[in-house]
């Protein structure tokens, strides 16, 4: 799920909270089949790629079982890890309604799920990215806590007219983060985790810069809602991510109200460099050029 700034209206049949029952059994079998096409195709290539929290949540949640997950059934295993639960939502959600569930270990999760021929793009979350994509991670109690700070953050930023600084901090780390390992750079961000082409683009395609986490910096770089992107941030652990995000960021709001945004595909001397990137699939047209 991502959240959305714009003026978005509730849908009729929503609650205030804009959850909605998830109506598992209404579920048709063609929907159910794109669940498993999406998900066996993930299943193979992730090993090696994803981080082992990730890995081991899918094992934990037993989302190994075919078809769209009955949210009744995961949230038993995952309240018990984790005190958080999965809520159904029509959709895109507004932030305030976004950071209150985060705060209080409710992660929205679209109730839908992409039409067959939709199965490598999608603007709007669905089941497959909110369900598949964020919630192995909640498995994770420092993970999971960490969301829970992000609700929290988001709440005391409303207002303050810095969302757009916040937001770019959940869109490159609960997005398309990266991780490092004894092992390699392994992918934790579920906007990367569900989509079968970033998987391979994110840690292998000599074209974005990898670049090493830090908060301010997260915050001042603009992203690409629409294509690959062109930098990716890598956390040193998922500790040191919590670590950097308990902090209130009032002061950092007032830092960042009068600092410069950050090109998207610049490396800075400050940056610790894992990949520099060649940038060549940005110049070429990205996607549209594809
Ligand atoms: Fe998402």
């Amino acid at each position: 799920m991502a959240h959305d700034s714009t003026t978005l209206s509730r849908p009729p049949g929503a609650r205030d909270d804009w959850t909605i029952d998830q109506d598992w059994n209404a579920y048709t079998q063609a929907e159910h089949d794109v669940w498993i096409t999406l998900y066996e195709r993930q299943r193979a290539l992730l090993p090696g790629r994803a981080c082992d929290p990730f890995l081991k949540g899918l094992d934990s949640l037993d989302l190994h079982r075919a078809g769209i997950p009955d949210f009744n059934r995961i949230n038993e295993e995952l309240k018990r890890l984790t005190g958080w639960t999965v809520v159904a939502v029509p959709g895109l959600v507004p932030d305030e309604v976004f950071f209150e569930h985060l705060a209080n270990r409710r992660f929205p999760a679209g109730q839908f799920i992409r039409r067959a021929d939709q199965l490598d793009y999608l603007q709007e979350p669905d089941v497959f990215h909110d369900v598949f994509g964020h919630v192995p991670m909640l498995t994770d109690p420092t993970f999971a806590d960490y969301m829970q700070a992000y609700g929290q953050g988001g709440l005391r930023a409303l207002g303050l007219g810095q969302l757009h600084n916040l937001a770019r901090l959940y869109w490159y780390t609960v997005e398309f983060g990266l991780l490092e390992t004894p092992e390699g750079l392994r992918i934790y961000g579920a906007g990367i985790v569900s989509s079968h082409a970033e998987s391979i683009f994110a840690l292998d395609d000599p074209s974005p810069n990898r670049l090493g986490f830090d908060l301010e910096r997260t915050m001042r770089t603009p992203y690409r809602i629409d294509d690959f992107q062109q930098a990716y941030f890598v956390i040193p652990s998922l500790q040191a991510l919590l670590d950097a995000t308990l902090a209130d960021f009032g002061a950092l709001y007032v830092y960042l109200a009068g600092a410069k945004d950050i090109p998207i595909d610049a490396v800075l001397p400050s940056d610790k460099v894992f990949t520099r990137g060649t940038q060549a699939y940005a110049r070429r047209g990205g996607r549209t050029a594809a």
